[in-house]
């Protein structure tokens, strides 16, 4: 990347209480067996890590609880150096939660409580300036509807976890980002986006549309996946990133599937997410 991009996140903070199971439960069964462990997480903590990771500048719009959860998700985002000036603490709150069960073969089930995220407003003094803005669908509609009006530069929405937005995020982002299940439910009001759409297929790969016209088409390098939580986070800020520095599309879904499949081999959405010196070194493999 020539310029280091400053980027805006606005989004989900959770912590992620991730257990290993030999399989998912069916419905109103019990599964016993498996080993637990907490990692910091959330959608919005998540891409803005990821980006951090990827080389970028980055400030985090985000709200927690005062529990100390909050802390324990805040964590590796501090140690990195994420700018959250702008958090919001909010007294009688809890922090988010997620529930994910974890298969050997990477494959997750994940339960959100979404506590404090619910509760995040538009800042009274506007949001920071940034080349880049980063969202998603786990903090209130009216928030992003306020990032998508008075945002400038490049605006990336996650389409993720799918529900009813407002149609000015999709004629105004610049690039909307769902997956294989998240395009089926919005199915043909996509149509609205007017920039980059990218559609993620897991292990099988990513394909990028501008408007209707498809320009790219990606497969991921193999990997042996131990966790997919965290890989969309990660596939999200790397696409963005790379087309907000002008990176042509196809070579920019190349290095976000990479770095996409780059999060699947370590457990937890956070620990598990790569620098842009692991993502060309798999790619150049
Ligand atoms: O995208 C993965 C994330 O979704 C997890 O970290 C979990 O917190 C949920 O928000």
């Amino acid at each position: 990347m020539a310029k280091t991009l400053d980027v805006l996140v606005v989004g989900s903070v959770n912590l992620d209480l991730s257990a290993k199971v030999a399989r998912l439960p069916q419905p109103g069964e019990t599964i016993s067996g498996a080993v637990l462990k907490r990692f910091p997480g959330g959608k919005g903590a998540n891409q803005a890590l990821a980006a951090r990771r990827l080389g970028a500048e980055v400030t985090l719009v985000a709200a927690v609880g005062e529990d100390g959860n909050a802390d324990e998700a805040l964590a590796l985002l501090q140690q990195a150096d994420v700018d959250l000036g702008a958090l919001q603490r909010l007294p009688g709150v809890p922090t988010g939660l997620a529930m994910i069960a974890v298969t050997p073969e990477g494959e997750n089930q994940i339960v959100v409580a979404p506590g404090a995220n619910t509760k995040l407003r538009t800042p009274d003094d506007g949001f920071p300036a940034a080349d880049l803005v980063i969202s998603q669908l786990e903090t209130p509609g009216a928030v992003l509807e306020d990032v998508v009006k008075h945002c400038a530069g490049f605006v990336c929405v996650n389409l993720a976890p799918a529900k009813e937005v407002d149609v000015s995020v999709l004629t105004r982002a610049d690039l909307i980002v769902v997956n294989e299940s998240e395009a089926d439910w919005y199915g043909q009001s996509l149509s609205a986006a007017r920039g980059f759409v990218a559609t993620t297929y897991g292990a099988r790969g990513a394909k990028l549309y501008h408007g209707e016209t498809l320009i790219a088409e990606t497969e991921p390098p193999a990997v042996d996946a131990v966790d997919t939580t965290g890989a969309g986070d990660t596939f999200t800020a790397a696409l963005a990133l790379q087309l907000a520095s002008g990176v042509a599309g196809p070579n920019a879904l190349t290095f976000a599937c990479a770095a996409g499949a780059l999060a699947t081999t370590r457990r937890g959405a956070q620990p598990s997410l790569p620098t842009a010196r692991e993502v060309r070194t798999l790619l150049a493999r």
